[in-house]
């Protein structure tokens, strides 16, 4: 597929600050003029909403971790084919609230399914589309857990893990952006969330520049 647009992407773990995040830099480049569409994954289309529904269920508790994948995966395949592949085309800039780092990490590294074999299948599921820019919000598990107390935000079945998980989850964040330098750009979200806006910015300010 030829790509005109900006796809950019946000992950880290629950309550690391992605949705705060997203929608400072949404208003920011649409006050730029530019044609912005924001997304986050499971979700985002019609059978997106309704796979989420069965992911995050609680009564979903004992889902096999292949099953939990695979629904994950489906769930972006349609939201590539259906939103973010369109919009880019269109040369518009796309924001994504998690994309397949999140599976990576959660999935292939966290429950062991393999990091390799968890991004070929992505690459598969997306038909090759990859995030121009990942924004890593990097945020300790006890303080993830103390924002998302403050906030009262309800917890879903994946946030109901461990805090062995989590850390897994922080390192393997962690782990992958050292991979992928060129593209994962690690933000410490412990910061204001006007540092970190700012930061964002920035470096989505040079890319365009650059790109230009
Ligand atoms: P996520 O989408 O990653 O789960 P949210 O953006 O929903 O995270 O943020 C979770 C909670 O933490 C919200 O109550 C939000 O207002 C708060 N929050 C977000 N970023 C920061 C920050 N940098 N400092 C302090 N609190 C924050
Ligand atoms: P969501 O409410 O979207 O995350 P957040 O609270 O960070 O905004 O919940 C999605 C949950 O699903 C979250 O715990 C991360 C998990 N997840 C995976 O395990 N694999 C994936 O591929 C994705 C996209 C999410």
């Amino acid at each position: 597929m030829k790509k005109k647009g900006l796809f950019i992407t946000f992950e880290g773990p629950d309550g690391s600050g992605k949705t705060t995040q997203m929608k400072i830099l949404s208003d920011y480049l649409k006050n730029l003029g530019f044609d912005v569409v924001t997304t986050i994954e499971p979700g985002g289309t019609k059978i997106g909403r309704k796979i989420r529904e069965i992911l995050l269920d609680k009564e979903n508790h004992d889902i096999s971790p292949g099953a939990e994948t695979l629904l994950f995966l489906a769930s972006r395949a349609e939201l590539v084919s259906e939103v973010i592949a369109p919009a880019l085309k269109e040369g518009k800039i796309v924001l994504c609230d998690r994309f397949f780092d999140s599976t990576v990490v959660y999935q292939g590294i966290a429950r062991g399914l393999g990091e390799k074999e968890i991004l070929k299948m992505n690459l598969w599921a997306t038909g090759g589309v990859v995030p121009d820019i990942t924004f890593l919000l990097s945020v300790k598990v006890s303080k993830g857990k103390k924002r998302m107390y403050a906030a009262d935000k309800k917890t879903d079945r994946i946030e109901l893990e461990k805090d062995s998980f989590k850390e897994k989850i922080y390192r393997g964040y962690l782990d992958i952006a050292k991979k992928n330098k060129g593209r994962i750009v690690v933000i410490d979200g412990e910061g204001s969330i006007g540092n970190i806006s700012e930061e964002i910015k920035n470096r989505v300010r040079a890319y365009l520049e650059k790109k230009r």
